[in-house]
């Protein structure tokens, strides 16, 4: 009954996968989202890049450079967001906030992998790694509705 491990195992073996294997990982061309963030924290950045027609997330891909938490966290979120609306992927950024701040969340919503960084919730340092792309995400959307497309 170790409690060495804050972060179930199992949950630690998705986030590693995610941080060696990311997927959508690079810079789209022709895009009409592209947003650079950082986290003011550490200096982590991430580059999204998005294709939005026709109101759905028709591409995305992201690069950067940051701890596991940030980089498995855009992994995941590109994984999650890609072929769906632009409304969809906005109720998913709103449930993962509340999910990493460890408030109660919409759990209608199938997260898959994200749900593995839930126990980030208990280490308020990381949580600006977590939400990285996914403020990266909301930025870029707002911005392309604003724009008009
Ligand atoms: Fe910089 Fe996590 S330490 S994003």
């Amino acid at each position: 009954m170790s409690s060495n491990h804050p972060l179930d195992q199992l949950y630690r073996q998705v986030i590693m996968d995610h941080y060696k294997n990311p997927r959508n990982r690079g810079v789209l061309e022709g895009t009409n989202v592209d947003v650079n963030m950082n986290n003011p924290t550490c200096g982590d950045r991430i580059h999204l890049t998005m294709k939005v027609e026709d109101g759905k997330v028709a591409d995305v891909k992201f690069e950067g450079e940051g701890c596991s938490i940030s980089m498995s966290s855009a992994s995941m979120m590109t994984q999650a967001i890609k072929g769906k609306t632009v409304e969809e992927a906005l109720r998913l950024a709103h449930i993962f906030s509340d999910m990493i701040q460890g408030k109660e969340y919409d759990d209608s919503v199938d997260l898959g992998d994200i749900e593995a960084l839930q126990g980030v919730s208990k280490f308020p340092a990381r949580i600006k790694c977590a939400t990285l792309a996914w403020k990266a995400l909301e930025k870029g959307l707002h911005n392309h509705e604003h724009e008009g497309r």
